[in-house]
Parts: C-alpha cells; structure tokens; sequence
C-alpha cells in the first residue's frame, strides 16, 4: 500500500508529521513518500502542484494531505496560488465525493459553542459535491459590463453549474451512506432563487425513486445554516453542493468542539481517496506548535478505512483519540479550566502510546 504525503503549508507540516507517527505505531507495513505542494511547491518548483507531486498523487493507494495557503501568496496570480494545488488534485483524481463527518465526543461536549444539550451526542455526516459547482464552472474572468446596473464599469463572474450525472452520482453516494447509518437524508440548496439548484433538487428527487428505504428531506441552505446551530442532531446526512458544503461544514465543525476535529475524506469512483483535515493552514499559529493534530490523525484513520482496507486499524486510532481526550488533554482550541493544555507534538504522542 503506497500513501503520497503531501504537507503543504502553515501548520500542514505540523499535523502531517503528528498522523504519520500514528500511521507508524500501527506497523502495517505502509509505503509513504512525501511530495511538496501549495505555497511549499511553489517556492520550491514555481507551481503549486508540480507534475512530479500530481504523479506521486495518481499513482498512489491514497493521498495524505496536511492544508495549503498563505497570506503571502494572496496576490499571486491564480493559477499560482497554493489553494489551486487542493483544487487541482480533487479535479484531476476526480475525487467528487467529500465525507466531512462531523461527531461531537462526550470529553469535548463543553468546548463546543453551543449549549452542552443541544451537541452531546453529536452525529452528523456532511456529504459535499467536491469537483463541480460554481468553483469549477466556466466562464469566469473579469471584464467590462455591458449590462446590469453599471454598464461599462469593471466587474468579476463566476458560473454555477451542475450536470444531471453529477448531482445523480453524489446523490447515490449519499443515499448509500445513509443506508449504513439512521436512513435520513437532507439534501441542501438554494432551489428557491438559483436555477442550478432547482435541478438538483430535482435529480436528488429522481435518484430518490432507487431509495425508498431511505427518507428524504430538502432545505434551503440559509435555513440549514439556522438549522445547525438550533438543533444539530434533527440532521444525520446531509448532502449539498460544493460551495454550500464548504462553508456548511465550516459551520458543523464548531458544534464537535474545534475546527481542529473535523477530518475528512474525498473519494473518487475507483475509491481512491485523499484525507486531509477540514481546516486551513491556519498561518496565525503556524510553527508555535499548538495546532490540534487530531482532525488530521482522525483523517488517516478514514483512509485505513475508505482506502486501504484497514477498518481495524482505523478503529484503533478513534479509539486512541478517544483515550487521550478522556485523560483530559487538549491542545487549546479546546482547552478549558480542569483539562491538561499540550501542543501538537505531545498531543501527537498521547495518541500513539493509547493505541496500546
Ligand atoms: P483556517 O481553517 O486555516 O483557520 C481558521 C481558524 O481556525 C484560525 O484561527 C486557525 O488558527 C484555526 N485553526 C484551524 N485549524 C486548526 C487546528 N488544527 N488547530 C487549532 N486551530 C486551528 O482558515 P483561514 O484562516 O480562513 O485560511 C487560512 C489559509 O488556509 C488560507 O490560505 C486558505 O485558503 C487556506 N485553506 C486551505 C484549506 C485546504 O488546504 N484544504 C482549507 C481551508 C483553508
Ligand atoms: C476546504 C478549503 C478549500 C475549499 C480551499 C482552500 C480551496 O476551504 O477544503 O474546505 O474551499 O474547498
Ligand atoms: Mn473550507
């Protein structure tokens, strides 16, 4: 089993080194070669995601991938900006299937922003359209109006757009999930004012027909988004868009604890699968080594899961990160009064020696 350890940027590094020691202790005999990219493989090889990282990526069982951005690279042209790396990896592995499972644990109840009643429990599974969208969608540029309320002024666009096989085929991907799970599905848009989302509310209907088992809901994002912070455990599937899931899950992150909690997997049609955390780079605490390393270890233990035929393994390190949690350490996005604050290296380790 060959893993591409791709660290990247900020506190990329940092995390990627904590979930690669985890991936260690296991001793499952697991090939990992590292490739740099975002604002690394810029600095390195002038682009983002040099042909050599895109290479190690597709030839690779899966894809270990820490975060990429810098304020620095904000006014590089486009295509040379670090987020185009993640952008392209997920267009070009086909990779549209985006698991942002969000799950509050019982030690971290108290960390989440919301009241302790409304999170404990916590469950919930984020299913993101992650290759189409209006982050895909051309034409795109800037130009001069010739229409609107300023003609002639200067003004920047974006397309939104769907096709009847990629709505069908996350749609599918969702009901599947929810199979596995409590059978409910919500599915997120905005058919109410974009025509985009009315066909894809449409086909989640249509695709719904194979399902019958499965219950569906529809929602309007703007009241999904109310709805997630007024009862978050009313959800249990959710499947959305790309944009909506973006920020939707964003959103979710904060009623597990942390942003530093949420993992994540993006999964093509042959199940090849990049696991990164859901967060950024975050370049405020970048190199103090207090970045909470746990979204990412618990994104490797979705890839032993997803990709590599590990589920044991993968159980072992939820586990572990379970463990350490209830002997009260926290990196301090989620510390509080009575719990051991430890940085990411240490936080790292505890996982390691409570896998046993
Ligand atoms: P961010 O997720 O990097 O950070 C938001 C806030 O959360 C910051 O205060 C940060 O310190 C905190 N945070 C994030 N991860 C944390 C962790 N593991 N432990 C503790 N605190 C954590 O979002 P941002 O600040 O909007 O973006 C920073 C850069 O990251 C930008 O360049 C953005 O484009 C990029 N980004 C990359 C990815 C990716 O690589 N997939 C995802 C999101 C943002
Ligand atoms: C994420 C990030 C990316 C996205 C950016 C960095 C391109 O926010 O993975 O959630 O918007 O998808
Ligand atoms: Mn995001």
């Amino acid at each position: 089993m060959k893993i591409a350890v791709l660290p990247g940027d900020g506190i990329g590094p940092e995390i990627v080194a904590e979930a690669i020691k985890v991936l260690a202790a296991l001793e499952l005999g697991l090939e990992m070669e590292s490739a740099p990219v975002g604002g690394a493989a810029y600095e390195a090889a002038g682009h983002p995601l040099p042909e050599a990282t895109l290479k190690l990526a597709q030839g690779a069982d899966a894809i270990l991938f820490g975060a990429v951005g810098d304020w620095k690279y904000d006014t590089l042209d486009r295509p040379l900006r670090p987020e185009q790396a993640i952008l392209g990896l997920r267009k070009r592995l086909g990779l549209f299937a985006n698991f942002r499972p969000a799950i509050c644990y019982e030690q971290l109840v108290g960390a989440s922003s919301l009241k302790p009643e409304l999170v404990a429990g916590l469950d919930i599974l984020i299913i993101r359209e992650l290759t189409g969208d209006i982050y895909f969608g051309q034409p795109r540029g800037r130009r001069q109006a010739t229409d609107g309320h300023f003609p002639g002024a200067d003004e920047a666009f974006d397309t939104m757009r769907y096709s009847r096989p990629e709505v069908e085929r996350i749609a599918r991907v969702a009901f599947e999930a929810a199979r596995k799970r409590s059978k409910r599905v919500t599915s997120v848009d905005k058919a109410n004012v974009l025509e985009t989302f009315q066909f894809w509310k449409d086909i989640v209907t249509e695709v719904h027909k194979d399902y019958p088992d499965v219950e569906l809901q529809h929602m309007y994002v703007d009241n999904a988004a109310m709805q997630l912070v007024k009862a978050p455990k009313a959800f249990d599937v959710i499947v959305t868009g790309n944009m909506f899931g973006d920020i939707l899950s964003d959103e979710a992150s904060m009623l597990t604890g942390s942003i530093g909690m949420l993992p994540s997997a993006s999964l093509n049609d042959k199940k090849q699968g990049l696991y990164e955390p859901s967060h950024g780079s975050a370049p405020d605490i970048a190199g103090k080594g207090v970045a909470n390393p746990l979204a990412t270890i618990l994104s490797a233990a979705m890839m032993l899961r997803f990709s590599l035929g590990q589920p044991q393994a993968a159980d072992r390190i939820e586990a572990a990160v379970k463990a350490v949690l209830a002997q009260g350490l926290r990196t301090p996005d989620i510390h509080s009064e009575g719990t051991t604050r430890v940085g990411t290296v240490q936080m790292g380790d505890a996982v390691v020696r409570a896998l046993g």
